[in-house]
């Protein structure tokens, strides 16, 4: 069972929001084992329904067409980090540069929004709560959130990191890169619905200086914290 309980009506929801690079994914993945919770990327489920349009021949543009693809569209997101997107093992495929370019196209639409963060919060709903991880958990998905988190990092040190895990050394392709996540960021943040900011309530924690290691230490007192303050709560007789 795990240590930090929540049910159907009052999900136990962590929510980890930042841009590209900021290490929420891998953080967001060591806290909810740390936790003995579940984990959901949401960028995979963007990029599962991007890379889904572009195999059917989709111009990513053509709202009608997306949202006509997005309702069906059978996507499975396992906390191990492996993607079906009908059925097939789209792990790797989600992950390409022609998906790095179009998903935040896709993800600006109204339709495909609709029916993630439906997804999403089923999910959670299914599970008791969960750490969800992505751009506005904290913001639109679960404003309700338990606890809140918004990593960010500069742009330098994300790129370095990025680079890192690809084994990229050469300076002008990592400056490219810094520049590909900051048009990212662009696009992310100025967005008409749902864009990408610090909710209300979160806690900014800058990752730039600190290790995977201690970033998910603190993270987990911190939360552990937040669920002993709502069980309290819960549990009070409110004097
Ligand atoms: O975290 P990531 O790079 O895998 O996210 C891929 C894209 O999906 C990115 O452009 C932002 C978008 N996204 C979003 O709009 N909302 C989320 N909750 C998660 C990701």
């Amino acid at each position: 069972m795990s240590e930090i309980a929540g049910n159907a009506t009052h999900p136990a929801v962590v929510a980890i929001d930042g841009p590209a690079g900021s290490g929420k994914s891998t953080i967001a993945k060591r806290l909810a084992e740390a936790l003995g919770l579940e984990y959901l990327d949401t960028g995979a489920m963007y990029r599962a329904v991007t890379f889904a349009v572009l195999d059917g021949g989709i111009d990513p543009a053509d709202e009608t067409a997306v949202a006509a693809l997005v309702g069906p569209l059978d996507i499975v997101v396992r906390g191990s980090g492996t993607v079906l997107v009908e059925g097939t093992d789209a792990t790797e495929a989600i992950r390409t540069a022609e998906v790095n370019r179009n998903v935040s196209v896709v993800a600006a639409q109204a339709a495909v929004r609709t029916e993630l963060v439906g997804r999403q919060r089923a999910w959670a709903k299914a599970r008791g709560g969960g750490v969800l991880e992505g751009r506005d958990i904290g913001s639109a998905v679960f404003p309700d959130a338990m606890a809140k988190i918004y990593l960010t990092a500069s742009p330098q040190v994300r790129a370095e990191r990025r680079a890192h895990q690809i084994g990229q050394t050469d300076p002008a392709e990592i400056r490219a890169m810094a520049d590909e996540l900051a048009r990212r960021d662009e696009l992310d943040s100025t967005r008409a619905i749902d864009p990408l900011a610090q909710a209300e309530g979160a806690i900014r924690f800058d990752t730039s200086d600190l290790t995977i290691d201690e970033v998910v230490a603190e993270l987990a007192v911190l939360v552990r914290a937040r669920a002993a303050e709502v069980a309290a709560d819960a549990g009070g007789d409110g004097g």
